[in-house]
């Protein structure tokens, strides 16, 4: 079951990585970061979110790595491609991007067993205000959860952090899907909420690794999952963001695995 007995858990059921992981780490995040990166010019009206997925397949191939979602749960593609009112787990396929459209692309890849998991928003052509808007707070409200990220601070500080960036800009937090301890696994604890009361939860130490990835909707929380079993969207219709970052706290704060080389985590598109 333990497939690291050097490492140790916390009674929370985290694991305690050691130095050598964070550089697996580092290679994973990278590489979901390179993958992302190079994604931005193949945004457009007209282009389908299957030929999406085909071109982040044939990269991780490339680069001699794995992706962690196809044959993840029965899911069969290498990425979750999460357009407008689609919260997450939108499913690659034929349907064209229109002009406006938002969209999350999640990738996630295994690097000599270790996982990186990222992902961020785009837009094909030219996004309405209140969309960039959305972007803008969700992608503010990721980077504000990571600020409280260092020994001794909760995963509910973490989760407040967020909810009250985004409740400031009357958005909301889905409550429905959480981020998620991670390393040689996909998922593992803790549930990385993004939403809750300061100083709750477990204590966050030197070692542990996971993903944040707030979910924000403009209208409500709720959501619904398709009969694909897949596909969340929200029950309101209104659109949804998400970012992802893969982090490990270190002794005086966090590493971010998930770094844009490029520098175009946000925004992702040109903009004036
Ligand atoms: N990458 C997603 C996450 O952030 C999980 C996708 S699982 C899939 O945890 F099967 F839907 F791809
Ligand atoms: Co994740
Ligand atoms: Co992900």
């Amino acid at each position: 079951m333990d497939d690291n007995p050097k490492g140790r858990v916390t009674r929370d059921g985290i694991r305690i990585h050691d130095p050598a992981d964070f550089d697996g780490m580092r290679r994973a995040g990278r590489l979901a970061a390179e993958i992302l990166d190079a994604l931005g010019p193949h945004v457009f009206p007209g282009q389908s979110t299957g030929a999406l997925d085909d071109l982040i397949r044939a990269m991780i191939e490339d680069a001699g790595a794995i992706s962690a979602t196809i044959g993840y749960r029965g899911y069969r593609h290498a990425s979750c491609i999460s357009v407008n009112h689609v919260v997450c787990h939108g499913i690659p396929g034929a349907k064209l991007l229109k002009d406006g459209d938002i969209l999350n692309i999640d990738v996630t890849v295994i690097v000599d067993g270790w996982f990186g998991d990222t992902s961020r928003m785009y837009v094909a052509g030219t996004p309405s205000r209140k969309a960039v808007r959305l972007i803008d707070v969700t992608h503010d409200a990721l980077m504000e959860g990571i600020a409280h990220v260092r020994p001794g601070q909760t995963f509910g500080d973490i989760g407040a952090a967020i909810q009250r960036l985004v409740e400031r800009e009357r958005m909301s937090v889905v409550r429905d899907f959480c981020g998620h301890g991670l390393g040689r696994v996909f998922h593992a604890p803790p549930n990385v909420l993004h939403y809750g009361r300061p100083g709750t939860g477990a204590r966050l130490e030197e070692g542990m690794f996971f993903t944040i990835e707030p979910m924000v909707n403009l209208g409500r929380p709720e959501t619904k999952v398709l009969a694909d079993e897949w596909t969340a969207v929200t029950r309101d219709k209104s659109l949804s963001a998400q970012f992802e970052h893969s982090v490990g706290v270190t002794a005086t704060g966090c590493e971010i695995f998930t770094l844009s080389p490029a520098g175009s985590f946000h925004p992702t598109w040109p903009r004036d």
